[in-house]
C-alpha cells in the first residue's frame, strides 16, 4: 500500500518514528504506535472525532462478544472475495475506514492470518483516542490519524475497503480503489436498537436505509439481524454511552433507563458491497 502525504500529495515513507515525505513534511509517531497524519486544516476542532468516553465505552462493549456476529460475517466476505480474486497477486490491502477502536480491523487482519494469504491490513480514524487503544491492542496493523474525506493513501491501491457506521466521501473512494477493489458499507438497519430507543423516545423512528452512491455497482446486499443481551448494569451504560443518538435525549427520558439491570435489544445493520463502475 502507497501512503501519499496529506499536504503535498507525494509518496510518504512510514518509518519507524513517524513517516516523512520527499519535500520533508514529517508526521510523528505516537508511543502507542500509530501515525498522525491529520494536517490541522483538516481536523475541524481541537480533538475531532469520537471522545475517550464513548471510544472506552464501544471497547467494553464490543469486547464483550455483543456484535460478534458481524465480525464474523464481514471476515467471511472479506476472504471469501480474496480467495475468488485471482487479480491480488501480491498482498491484500485491506484498509478499514473510521476503525474507530479496531475491533473490525484486528478481525480482518485475524481472518486474512488464517486464510494465510499475504496482507497488509490498516485502520483510520479521525480521532486519536481511538488509536491510542486501537494501536496498543493490535499488532501489526498499520493505524493513522487521518480523515476518510481526504485519504492520505495514493490512487488505485485498495483492494478492500471497510466503513462501519462512519462518515466518509465516495469520491476519494473511488480514487483509492485498485482495480476490482471494493467496498463493503454497514449501516443501520431500521430496526437497530429499536427496543433501546423505545426507552428513550416515545415514538422511536426506524433507520432510513442510506442511499445508493452515484457510480457505483451494489454487488451485495445483505441485511443482519440478531439479539443483543445485556445483562448487567454496566452493559447497557456502556452501549449508551457509545451509542450516539443519546446525546440528543433528554436527560429525565435517560434516567428512567437508569433503573434496567437487564434490557435485550435489536441489533439490525445493513451490509452492501461497492464497486465503482467502469467508465
Ligand atoms: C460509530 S464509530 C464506528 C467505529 C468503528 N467502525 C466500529 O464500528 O467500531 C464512528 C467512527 O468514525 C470516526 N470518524 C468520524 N468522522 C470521521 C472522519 N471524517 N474521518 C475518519 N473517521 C471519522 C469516529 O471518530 C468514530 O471512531
Ligand atoms: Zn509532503
Amino acid at each position: 500500500m502507497r501512503w501519499r502525504c496529506p499536504i503535498c500529495a507525494g509518496d510518504l515513507a512510514l518509518l519507524q518514528d513517524g513517516a516523512r515525505c520527499q519535500l520533508g513534511h514529517q508526521f510523528d509517531r505516537a508511543r502507542q504506535g500509530y501515525i498522525n497524519l491529520l494536517p490541522v486544516n483538516h481536523k475541524g476542532s481541537r480533538e475531532p472525532g469520537d471522545g475517550a468516553e464513548m471510544i472506552k465505552a464501544r471497547r467494553a462493549f464490543l469486547a464483550a462478544g455483543h456484535y460478534q456476529p458481524l465480525a464474523n460475517r464481514l471476515v467471511a466476505i472479506v476472504c471469501d472475495r480474496v480467495r475468488d480474486s485471482s487479480r491480488i497477486t501480491g498482498p491484500v490491502n485491506v484498509l478499514d475506514c473510521g476503525c474507530g477502536e479496531g475491533y473490525y480491523t484486528s478481525a480482518l487482519a485475524a481472518g486474512l492470518l488464517e486464510l494465510d494469504t499475504p496482507a497488509r491490513v490498516a485502520g483510520l480514524d479521525i480521532s486519536r483516542m481511538a488509536l491510542r487503544l486501537a494501536s496498543r491492542q493490535h499488532a501489526g496493523i498499520e493505524f493513522a490519524v487521518a480523515s476518510n474525506f481526504h485519504l492520505p493513501v495514493h490512487d488505485d491501491q485498495i483492494d478492500v475497503m471497510i466503513r462501519i457506521f462512519a462518515p466518509g466521501d465516495f469520491g476519494e473512494v473511488r480514487r483509492v480503489l485498485g482495480p476490482q477493489g471494493i467496498i463493503i458499507v454497514v449501516s443501520p438497519g431500521p430496526r437497530h436498537l429499536y427496543e433501546l430507543k423505545q426507552g428513550i423516545y416515545a415514538e422511536p423512528r426506524n433507520h432510513v436505509a442510506p442511499t445508493m452512491p452515484e457510480g457505483f455497482d451494489c454487488l451485495l446486499e445483505d441485511t443482519l439481524q440478531f439479539p443483543v443481551v445485556l445483562q448487567a448494569r454496566e452493559e447497557i451504560d456502556a452501549l449508551l454511552t457509545m451509542t450516539p443518538f443519546v446525546w440528543t435525549a433528554r436527560r429525565e427520558t435517560l434516567s428512567e433507563l437508569d433503573h434496567l439491570t437487564q434490557l435485550t435489544t435489536q441489533a439490525d445493520f445493513i451490509i452492501r458491497c461497492y464497486q465503482p463502475m467502469a467508465v
